[in-house]
């Protein structure tokens, strides 16, 4: 998400005269977009914050260049006071709704008189009203957000409290947006939300539509031919959603569906509101309407009070619904959340313990799912170029990376048929299959 909140900042900044330039050394105004789910997170926006004072404004300074810093995302949101404390140097605190107020707040500031600005609201119009601007160009996969915030209020989480409370965006806006997106050459879209599958709007036929009745509509759309969604929660997959997966052939067959524990005691302390039972099923269902679903999904291990035994059944879970790939963490405490004030914190050394047996499992059957690639002609849509000459970095549909190569000069954006002969942990490789049968 802060990868889009990114870029549509850039777009947002182009009619004032700002592009992107690759390198922060010598740029008129630097913009560090901010996480603050765990708090490795939050430690890397004051490293860095650190790094651009050393090498980038003190150094324009020395030579009698200004150049802006602003601090955008949930560090922002969360810290903002505190950063304008600790680092008074900084130019522009601004919260992830408020983003749209980038231009006015640039405006505003004085680096001479060091007048910050900071904006951290939660405005009444929704910050997407003022995101209609033209766009910078996009890779041929791009995200587009069509939901934010979340009520549900797990245990561990900052979400509900730095992204505000659940929002769904107007289906004309999404529409509007993706088919400016397919006007500069997207090819494949990635619906985003912290609960994407939580996504509801009326329709025009004045019925409520979930999340498959979106896609099914975002399907009609000429020169789209990859839809993503990510993330979701397990409570709201609904039928619906669940039969676009088996409907509509432009759906990729990539489910990341997140569970954090497998024990149900845990999944209650953590306030999950559902159990690895519930989890279980709708898996199951899902694969029932589309068996060769790739499932990914994210772990917590050390949650306070997570004894042995539920961490056996953490690795039980994983070990049964066999992931194509998962992501995993050690409970960090979030100041603010309920789990934070929790007395059975897990020591560090036995998180770490968990971690590493999590993971290993985890990679096993990353390279298991790839394995089973070998020999199998795969529909790549070509991405960018990789770090070889001729080589070339796609995305399969179940979400590999696969590397190729071709001395074909413009094969970004193309889908292309990949004939693949190694599989890796992290990735595939591949070749062409019949060149001359594709629209290359
Ligand atoms: N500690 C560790 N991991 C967390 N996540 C969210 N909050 C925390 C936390 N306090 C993880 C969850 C979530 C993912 C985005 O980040 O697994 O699904
Ligand atoms: Fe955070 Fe996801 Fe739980 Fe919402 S559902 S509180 S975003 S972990």
């Amino acid at each position: 998400m802060n990868f889009y909140d990114s870029e549509k900042m850039a777009d947002l900044l182009k009619p004032h005269g700002y592009e992107i330039d690759i390198c922060a050394d010598n740029a008129d105004l630097i913009v560090l977009n901010t996480c603050h789910i765990r708090e490795k997170a939050v430690e890397k926006t004051y490293s860095e914050l650190g790094r651009i004072r050393d090498q980038v404004k003190n150094r324009k300074e020395k030579t009698g260049k200004q150049s802006i810093v602003a601090v955008a995302g949930c560090v922002a949101q969360a810290q903002g006071k505190e950063i304008m404390k600790r680092s008074p140097w900084v130019d522009i605190v601004v919260g992830p709704q408020s983003y749209q107020n980038l231009p006015e707040l640039i405006a505003k500031v004085d680096p001479i008189k060091k007048n910050n600005q900071i904006n951290i609201d939660f405005p009444t119009i929704p910050k997407f009203d003022y995101l209609e601007s033209e766009m910078n160009k996009r890779e041929p996969s791009a995200f587009l957000t069509i939901q934010e915030g979340c009520d549900k209020f797990c245990a561990f989480c900052v979400v509900p409290y730095t992204r505000g409370a659940e929002y769904s965006r107007p289906i004309k806006s999404i529409l509007d947006e993706a088919k400016k997106l397919i006007d500069i050459g997207v090819k494949e879209i990635t619906l985003l939300g912290q609960n994407v599958n939580a996504w509801s709007y009326e329709g025009r036929d004045n019925k409520i539509w979930g999340l498959g009745r979106l896609i099914a509509e975002l399907a009609k759309l000429k020169g789209l031919k990859f839809i993503r969604y990510t993330t979701s929660h397990p409570l709201d997959m609904d039928l619906e959603l669940i039969e676009a997966h088996r409907d509509i052939s432009k759906l990729m067959p990539y489910l990341h569906l997140p569970v954090q524990s497998g024990s149900d005691n845990i999944l209650k302390l953590m306030n999950r509101k559902h159990t690895a039972k519930d989890y279980r099923k709708v898996i199951e269902k899902v694969r029932d309407f589309k068996p060769d679903i790739a499932i990914s999904g994210d772990f917590i291990v050390g949650f306070p009070g997570e004894t042995d035994k539920d961490h056996q059944e953490t690795l039980n879970l994983i070990k049964e619904i066999q992931y194509s790939q998962a992501y995993s963490f050690k409970y960090s405490v979030r100041p603010g959340t309920p789990a934070a004030i929790s007395y059975n914190q897990v020591n560090e050394e036995v998180k770490s313990k968990r971690l590493y047996e999590v993971q290993e499992i985890l990679r096993e059957q990353q390279l298991k799912f790839n394995l089973k690639s070998i020999n199998s002609a795969i529909k790549v849509l070509v991405l960018r170029n990789g770090k070889k000459s001729n080589q070339y970095l796609g995305r399969s549909p179940f979400n590999q990376s696969v590397y190729f190569s071709s001395g074909h000069k413009n094969l970004i954006g193309s889908t292309i048929d990949i004939n693949i002969s190694e599989a890796f942990q992290n990735s595939l490789t591949g070749k062409i299959i019949n060149t001359n049968n594709q629209k290359l």
